[in-house]
This record gives structure tokens, C-alpha cells and sequence, in this order.
């Protein structure tokens, strides 16, 4: 492999089980926020931000320095508060699609939304960045010389630059990945059961060893 392969060490001070944790929904995130434009004086809605590319987004978004709102439910609001959303809206009880506010960014973290419902909420210009559903792709093109846009950051093209921008934040105490539950490998199927509810919140590491 390559000397500009996208590796990197283990940042420093941060155990196995946490570093394995950033190896998926951060890059992914990361994808998505970099085209987007996401920094100081924009406003970002993360929807679903307390699944794994949700809670990255959340915390990236904050380092970028916009306005961020995340969406999630009751049990995970204080969670996300602690990630630095500027502000929280419980999904069960509210739509931010009715609400009236708009966002330079919607960040569809979880693929339960689509740019037909979140095209309202966006500022003109606005982009739906996509995780989720491949009609986006065809919607991504349609949408490319258009005012709203959808983008949708697949396969994901990450650089040895973005890993080692992401060590850097962990080392730096500004990126935390959030660990649900752990399980030893021998309890792959358990886990992967417990992924496939939908419901875990930040990730779920299998452990070696
Ligand atoms: N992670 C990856 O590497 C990866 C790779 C490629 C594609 N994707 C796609 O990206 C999407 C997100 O993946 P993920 O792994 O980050 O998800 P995830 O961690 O499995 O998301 C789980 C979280 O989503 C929340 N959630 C579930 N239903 C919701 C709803 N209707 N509204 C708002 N929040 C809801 C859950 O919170 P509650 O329990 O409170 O509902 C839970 O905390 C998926 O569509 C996946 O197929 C992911």
C-alpha cells in the first residue's frame, strides 16, 4: 500500500474500540459536509442525528462552525445537545418540515426523509445532502443546474488528508465517537441483529480478543 493510502495511525490517548468507531459514519459525514459547504454563517438540520453518520455530522458541522439543529427522538435530545447542536427538535412530537424555519443544509443522516418533503424547508439555494436511496443519484443529476439542490456522496472518495483531519480532531478533544453497545466477535449475529433494529445510537463495536 501506498505512502498516500488514507490510513493513519490510531490517534493518540484514544482506545481501539473508540478509533474503530470513526472508520465509517464520520467519513461518510465528512463527505457529504465538505460539498455542501457547511461553516460559519450557514445553517445546517441534521435529521436522524443520533444514529452513527448523524452524530458525526452533528459534531463536524459544530467544528465547521455553522448553526446546527438536529432532529432525533426523546431519549437521545440531551445526547445530541452534548455533540453541540445549537438547537434540538424531538421527531415524535414535531415536523421541521411544518415548522416554518428554513436551512442552507438538510442533512438526511438516517434516510427517512427526501428532497420532495425537505424542498420547502430549504433557503434558496439550499442543498439535501442524502445517505439513503438511490433515486438520489438520478435527483442529484436533475437537480445540478437547478436552485435547490440534492447531493449524494456516493461511493464515498476519501483522501488520506480527511483521515488524518479526523485524527487530528480526536486528538485534539474535538470529535468523540459515541459507542452504543459493544459485543465480542463471537456475538457478530447479535450485533448485526441489534444494527438492523434501526435504533442504535452512534455506533456499535465488535471487539477481538
Ligand atoms: N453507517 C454507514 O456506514 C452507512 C453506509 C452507507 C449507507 N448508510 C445509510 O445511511 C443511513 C444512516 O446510517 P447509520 O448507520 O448512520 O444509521 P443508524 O446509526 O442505524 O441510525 C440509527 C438512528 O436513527 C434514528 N432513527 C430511526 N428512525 C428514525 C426516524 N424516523 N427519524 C429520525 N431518526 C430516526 C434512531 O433513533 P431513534 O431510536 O430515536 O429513532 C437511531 O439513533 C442509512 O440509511 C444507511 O443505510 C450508512
Amino acid at each position: 500500500m501506498g505512502q498516500n493510502a488514507a490510513l493513519a495511525h490510531k490517534p493518540a490517548g484514544v482506545g481501539f474500540e473508540e478509533a474503530a468507531a470513526v472508520c465509517d459514519g464520520v467519513i461518510l459525514a465528512l463527505m457529504g459536509l465538505r460539498p455542501a459547504e457547511v461553516r460559519k454563517g450557514r445553517s445546517i438540520l441534521v435529521y436522524g442525528a443520533s444514529g452513527s453518520i448523524g452524530t458525526a455530522a452533528v459534531q463536524l458541522s459544530r467544528h465547521f462552525e455553522a448553526d446546527v439543529t438536529a432532529v432525533c427522538g426523546s431519549k437521545n435530545l440531551e445526547l445530541v445537545r452534548s455533540l453541540g447542536a445549537d438547537q434540538v427538535i424531538d421527531y415524535t412530537r414535531e415536523d421541521f418540515t411544518a415548522d416554518g424555519q428554513t436551512y442552507d443544509v438538510i442533512f438526511d443522516a438516517v434516510g427517512k426523509q427526501s428532497f420532495r418533503r425537505c424542498r420547502g424547508s430549504l433557503n434558496p439555494g439550499g442543498i439535501y445532502l442524502a445517505t439513503d436511496d438511490l433515486r438520489n443519484l438520478l435527483l442529484a443529476q436533475w437537480t445540478r443546474f437547478r436552485d435547490k439542490k440534492v447531493i449524494f456522496p456516493i461511493p464515498p472518495r476519501y483522501t488520506k488528508r480527511d483521515v488524518l483531519f479526523l485524527k487530528g480532531l480526536m486528538e485534539a478533544g474535538q470529535y468523540r465517537a459515541v459507542i452504543d453497545k459493544r459485543y465480542p466477535l463471537a456475538e457478530v449475529v447479535e450485533a448485526n441483529r441489534y444494527v438492523d433494529t434501526g435504533q442504535k445510537t452512534g455506533n456499535v463495536v465488535l471487539t477481538v480478543g
